[in-house]
């Protein structure tokens, strides 16, 4: 490219760094600087068409017309580009071991049932039983008492309770961890469902060659007073989209072994589980100080 063509491109992303100048609030002026250069560098590096560009703005139309109180096709876009991963990523800075944070997901909702300890938080969801266990603790090693557990996760037709026709509550449930910070509860064996993808993002991955696909994974949020509120999912070792998650949610040392147990294996707390497989799986959770050093 020739110099005068570069100093025209150069100029014109200077020229709208300095129309923030103005800008009262330097947070405010510091992001939209970043947002500037960046995306300008992107429109040189790549020499967008000008028929890109155009579709490039119907897809961003068709985004917004699918999105509506249930829908939020922008959270999917920023999901499947791994942004909300990596924003995530940035809020919850590396301390010590502290169990490591992944998406939210768009299903988690307020108000979901209490179970005691060791109870069942399927809520009749279809599935095979799975008894999870493990302990919270700090990152010095010492118990966590009392902490808030809330679990959600799809039903065994890879669906969340939001997501049926019925008003029911299933697969969702929160409990409290002992003195110590043991918690036990029997959930799903969590099996992989699409994220929506009959809308634009949907036509997006489809372009790409990409699955729609998440691993199998059950979410977790966990709150104590004094820590940095966790929010995760545990995945199922050995399932095979665990490096195809369409989020990108999948962090290594989140892989549990999920060991099946044989019908005639005992449940704990002598559940009845009418002669049905079930499996276990163990998540010891590490929380980070509320103010991370
Ligand atoms: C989920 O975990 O359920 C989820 C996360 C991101 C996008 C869609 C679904
Ligand atoms: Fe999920």
């Amino acid at each position: 490219m020739n110099t005068e063509q570069q100093h025209r491109e150069r100029a014109l992303t200077d020229r709208v760094l300095a129309s923030f100048d103005e800008t009262g609030d330097e947070r405010l002026r510091h992001l939209m600087h970043g947002l500037v250069e960046h995306l300008h560098d992107y429109i040189r590096e790549v020499r967008l068409t000008e028929q890109e560009w155009h579709s490039a703005i119907e897809f961003l139309t068709a985004v917004g017309h699918v999105t509506d109180d249930r829908r939020q096709e922008f959270i999917l876009l920023s999901d499947v580009l791994g942004a909300s991963m990596q924003v995530v990523t940035v809020n919850n800075e590396a301390v010590s071991d502290a169990t490591e944070a992944t998406v939210f997901g768009p299903f988690f909702i307020e108000g979901s049932p209490q179970v005691p300890l060791g109870g069942d938080t399927s809520g009749g969801a279809s599935g095979q039983p799975c008894w999870i266990e493990g302990q919270i603790t700090d990152t010095e090693g010492n118990p966590v008492p009392h902490a808030r557990i809330e679990v959600w996760q799809a039903d065994n037709d890879g669906f969340y309770d939001v997501q049926l026709d019925q008003d029911v509550t299933t697969g969702r449930a929160h409990l409290f961890a002992d003195e110590l910070g043991h918690y036990s509860f029997w959930a799903l064996t969590p099996t992989p469902y699409p994220i929506p993808h009959d809308g634009p993002v949907g036509r997006l991955l489809e372009a790409v060659g990409r699955s729609p696909m998440r691993a199998s994974h059950l979410h977790f949020m966990v709150t104590a007073e004094g820590k940095r509120t966790l929010v995760t999912h545990i995945f199922v070792h050995g399932d095979e989209l665990l490096p195809h998650d369409s989020v990108f949610g999948v962090r290594d040392s989140l892989i549990k072994e999920f060991a099946a147990q044989a019908a005639d294996t005992p449940p704990p707390g002598g559940r009845d589980l009418a002669g049905q497989p079930w499996a276990r799986a163990r998540f010891d959770i590490t929380l980070a100080p509320a103010q991370a050093p």
